[in-house]
């Protein structure tokens, strides 16, 4: 039915028209207002805005729509786009520390809600989740993804897709509260040399299909319906004109007929690239790729008339991507309804309501990971009578809570650390007096020519060391200003910025006992804080709620239960570094120190922290690891099972995971991965029993000939508290 409805209005149009269709503007380049003299207006009666992003707000897209139904021709309704990443308004924790909290249903729920108010607010398209592979926390957009894992990565990306769409397949968005979703960039944005944003990357065959596409075959198994293209190029030829990566790979092999967007101003970028001679070749590049929209480039609607007219590319082609684009309008109900997510009303109603509040609450408890807890320096009860000394520039700071990408969370209503504290510990024993001591150190990138950032001064830390000498604990919040992470805020110097890390060794001096919250973006190296300090909580970004969050883990009110989905390095210098590595002919182990083996002279090989470690306030005990069966052959399955006691002093939560390694194979493989986990609550003293399934999924891999193989053999197996947790291990054979 759609296709005929699709087809009938094609017929309608002009080729001008259909091009206009694949022509995306930025807000800040669309109408606003009456439109009639101006160049906007003139924009519209020549039918060429296809979509616009970053318009928000029931009342304004609504004008908007107006506007083009009223100078347009045809009275194709606009596609309202943005970039809902964590959060319209009610700003949930960033991607990477939802992540870490393991809880797919969490991230399903915190990306509905996301597409909740993003649909009452005018936008029905989503430029989101970013499912870019990572192993690089210079690389500044680490922040959007899912961490280092492409199993757990593959997951989260699923629950992603079906948060935001609010369906299975995007063949079924029809009701007001459902938009599309963005799998973005496709494809390696993540593997950017040297974690530089945009710049080139070097993926081999082998990569590519084991790390970087699955991900996006995840996206599109749970109907998404979208892709972004990356601004990278693979294999010399840039993402956005790419013919062998959305013709035949996405299009042909992977079966996706959803709606292609290239990322902003990438047609234009196939210039610089040195791939396209000028913006009219990039045009045709990028439709010949199979790219259906254009985002700000004006390629499309400045050369395609032409290109067809000469003959360089057909009319047909433009039709195919016009047909995509009208078919995601028909299917959204946008000419049933052009102003379907234009409900003032149901704006007022959905935005921030209590109940997304209490999910922001929710999702940033949940992402805080507690990196180090030495001698159970936390939690600090409130029923203790202790003197503690507030201390660093993240105590107030406000506006770095939500991270870069809060496209529209009012950085106002963010608690900061000292509203939380002050709100949880108002009627105890606790007293906190305060001092800054420094301030986060900014990037002016319009002056500055290399963005080091500003070193602040020192004079603030006479007073903290004060502060400092008369309290019992000093609690330090420190970390990252947020222009520091996220797009185009790639470092190559992941300490703690500024003279922050010279402050924490004059507050060490004190001698007093050091908790560090570090409020951040990415993986940082933290190895001097991690011998000097006695506590780490890693809060992330957390978002509107941060500062009750954070309250709630120093209080003990809530027991942190995330773990890492990212390796924390010793220092850089062991970047790019993953869990999931490859043996080599000469492997390294740490307690067996040699030469001329695969190791540095300098550190050790082992991260800081690894994959899958996070501290709880009660501990777990691992006992009793058992299989069902030694081996398994085609078809069959074996079990593995694992008794847990909760052996502390608090109800807790504990993510348990499941590694695998195949010993031997015709491709070498890991050292392990993971293949399975289950996050379980246990009160104290209590016991459980985690069972997984091991199958030929779970042992499979690609073979030589990159087609998906269970290969017969041995295989390690562990069931962990965290990557490099090797105390439960057992071998099992595929025959
Ligand atoms: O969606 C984003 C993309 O991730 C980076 N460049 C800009 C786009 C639109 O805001």
């Amino acid at each position: 039915v759609i296709e005929a409805k699709v087809d009938s209005v094609l017929s309608l149009m002009t080729l001008e028209e259909k091009i206009g269709q694949m022509n995306q503007y930025s807000a800040n380049f669309a109408p606003t207002g009456e439109v009639a003299d101006n160049q906007s207006g003139e924009y519209l009666k020549r039918g060429m805005i296809g979509s616009t992003f970053n318009a928000f707000g029931a009342a304004n897209v609504r004008m908007l729509q107006e506007q083009n139904l009223k100078y347009s021709r045809l009275k194709i309704p606009m596609l309202f786009a943005a970039d809902v990443i964590h959060g319209l308004e009610t700003t949930f924790p960033i991607p990477l520390a939802e992540a870490c909290s393991w809880d797919l249903n969490l991230m399903e729920r915190t990306a509905r809600a996301a597409a909740d108010e993003a649909t009452a607010s005018g936008v029905a398209w989503n430029f989101a989740p970013m499912i870019d592979m990572s192993t690089d926390p210079r690389w500044g957009r680490v922040m959007e993804g899912a961490g280092e894992d492409v199993y757990l990565a593959s997951l989260v990306a699923r629950a992603r897709v079906k948060g935001f769409q609010g369906i299975s397949d995007y063949s079924d968005l029809n009701k007001n509260n459902t938009l599309i979703a963005t799998a973005k960039h496709f494809v390696g944005y993540g593997a950017a040399q040297a974690g530089r944003d945009y710049h080139t990357v070097d993926i081999s065959e082998r990569s590519l299909n084991e790390t970087y596409f699955p991900p996006f075959q995840a996206a599109i198994d749970e109907g998404v319906g979208s892709f972004m293209t990356a601004f990278n190029d693979l294999n010399g030829i840039p993402c956005t004109g790419n013919k062998h990566l959305y013709t035949d790979i996405l299009r042909n092999a992977w079966g996706f007929n959803g709606l292609v967007v290239t990322d902003y101003t990438a047609i234009l970028e196939l210039i610089a690239h040195g791939y396209a001679e000028d913006l009219k070749h990039g045009a045709q590049l990028s439709l010949d790729a199979g790219i259906d929209m254009d985002m700000i480039s004006e390629a499309f609607v400045t050369h395609l008339q032409e290109l067809v007219e000469e003959g360089s590319i057909s009319e047909n082609q433009v039709d195919v991507a016009v047909a995509r684009i009208l078919e995601m309008k028909f299917l959204l109900g946008l000419f049933d309804d052009p102003f379907r997510y234009c409900d003032v009303e149901r704006e007022k109603e959905v935005v921030m309501n209590d109940e997304y509040i209490q999910l922001a609450h929710e999702a940033a408890q949940g992402s805080i990971v507690l990196l180090k807890n030495e001698n159970n320096v936390l939690p600090l009860k409130k029923e203790d009578k202790k003197r503690v000394a507030l201390i660093g520039p993240f105590v107030n700071e406000r506006k770095s809570l939500n991270g870069e990408w809060a496209i529209k969370g009012d950085r106002s209503k963010s608690v900061t650390l000292k509203e939380g504290l002050d709100a949880k510990y108002a009627d105890s024993n606790v007293k906190f007096s305060y001092a800054k001591g420094t301030d986060l150190p900014l990037i002016d990138r319009q002056t500055e020519k290399v963005s080091t950032g500003n070193v602040p001064d020192r004079s603030g830390f006479a007073k903290a060391v004060n502060v400092a000498r008369n309290s019992d604990v000093i609690v330090v919040a420190m970390g990252e200003n947020y222009h520091w992470s996220g797009e185009a805020a790639s470092r190559t110097d992941i300490t703690l910025p500024g003279n922050q890390r010279d402050l924490l060794k004059e507050l060490k001096k004190t001698g007093k006992p050091i908790v560090l919250v570090v409020f951040n973006g990415r993986p940082l190296d933290l190895s001097w804080e991690a011998e000097n300090v006695d506590a780490i909580v890693e809060a992330w970004y957390p978002g509107l709620m941060a500062g009750h969050a954070v309250a709630d883990v120093l209080s003990g009110d809530y027991n942190p239960s995330a773990k890492l989905v990212m390796t924390f390095p010793r220092n850089v210098g062991q970047v790019p570094i993953h869990y999931n590595v490859k043996n080599t002919g000469r492997p390294f182990n740490d307690d067996t120190p040699a030469d001329y083996r695969s190791n540095y002279i300098d550190v050790a090989n082992s991260p800081l922290y690894p994959f899958g470690h996070g501290l709880s306030y009660t501990t777990f005990d691992y006992s009793n690891l058992k299989l069902d069966n030694k081996a398994f052959s085609k078809g069959g399955a074996i079990k593995a099972t694992i008794d847990i006691t909760n052996t502390g002093n608090y109800d807790g939560e504990e993510i348990v995971q499941l590694y695998i390694q195949d010993i031997t194979a015709s491709v070498t493989r890991p050292v392990k991965e993971l293949k399975g986990f289950e996050k379980i609550a246990l009160k104290k003293g209590e016991s459980t029993t985690v069972e997984f399934t091991i199958d030929e999924k779970a042992i499979e891999f690609l073979g030589v000939d990159m087609q998906p193989i269970a290969e017969v053999g041995d295989f390690n197996l562990w069931i962990a508290t965290s990557s490099d947790d090797e105390s439960n291990h057992t071998r099992f054979t595929y025959n």
